[in-house]
């Protein structure tokens, strides 16, 4: 796959002002081809695959190796996206060596052209050290979910006074640091806005409002393939799950009652 038709990190970053930025997390090869096909510019393989795939409540047991594993086959399903790998929970926060080394496995193993860490000021060190060594990384702030037992759940951030002034320092101190762009997940839209107009690289929301330089959600989500809830920032595009179980019933009831296979699919 020749680069110039792949998305790569810089020119994701080179779309600020020009085109919004349109990304979905991913974590198998089939929904991936459908991506890549669909134009989607940024795949994440978001360590929400913890939940969507996995079936634990919440990120934190998400392993480095269950990420290798989910990016490597979105990698073969997406030549032209850019796909990203989330680092989970404490594959990156215990030291630079650990980040620059669980980070190269990420690029060399599993075919990522980048990795994802969530944090603000406090991680600048981190993602220096990950950039200087030729690997790109998306910044996260806002509600970061790595730290909900320090946050005390999923909560809308910047609210609270000062937490908006802390927020727009981190997403500078992240872009200096050389992120290539910012999620900002959770909080209110005017503050996104302001934290879009404060660095130079683009912010990709997630409940976050309109006024980001891009959009991220999660693919099970706009889809309805996960659960009943849904979040007040989620537009569902699709109602899949109740297609698939009403497909899951005839199937089944075509196997009871001896009507499936048919004579077209026997040989
Ligand atoms: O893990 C994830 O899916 C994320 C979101 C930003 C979509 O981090």
């Amino acid at each position: 796959m020749s680069e110039l038709t792949r998305w790569t990190a810089p020119r994701i970053a080179s779309l600020k002002g020009r085109e919004k930025i349109v990304s979905l997390t991913a974590y198998d090869f089939s929904m991936a081809r459908m991506l890549d096909e669909a134009g989607i510019h940024l795949i994440l393989v978001g360590d929400s695959l913890g939940m969507t795939m996995l079936g634990y409540e919440n990120t934190l047991p998400v392993t480095l190796d269950q990420m290798l594993h989910h990016t490597a086959a979105v990698a073969r399903g997406a030549p032209h996206s850019l796909v990203v790998t989330d680092l989970p929970f404490l594959t990156y926060q215990v030291s630079v060596e650990q980040a620059l080394s669980n980070a190269g496995r990420c690029i060399k193993e599993a075919g990522a052209g980048a990795v994802k860490v969530e944090g603000g000021a406090f991680r600048a060190p981190t993602i220096r050290a990950l950039v200087e060594n030729g690997i790109p990384v998306l910044g996260h702030i806002g509600l970061t979910p790595q730290s909900i037992r320090a946050m005390g759940g999923y909560k809308v951030q910047g609210r609270k006074a000062g937490e908006a002034e802390d927020l727009i320092a981190d997403a500078r101190a992240v872009a200096e640091a050389g992120a290539f762009a910012i999620v900002l997940e959770a909080m209110p839209s005017d503050l996104a806005s302001a934290i879009t107009s404060a660095v130079p690289v683009p912010t990709i929301g997630i409940g976050a409002g309109a006024g980001c330089d891009g959009q991220i959600l999660v693919l099970h989500d706009i889809l309805g393939l996960y659960g009943e809830f849904k979040p007040k920032f989620v537009k569902r595009y699709a109602n899949l799950g109740p297609e698939i179980k009403k497909a899951l019933a005839e199937y089944s009831a075509e196997v009871r009652e001896g009507k499936f296979p048919g004579p077209e699919q026997s040989y």
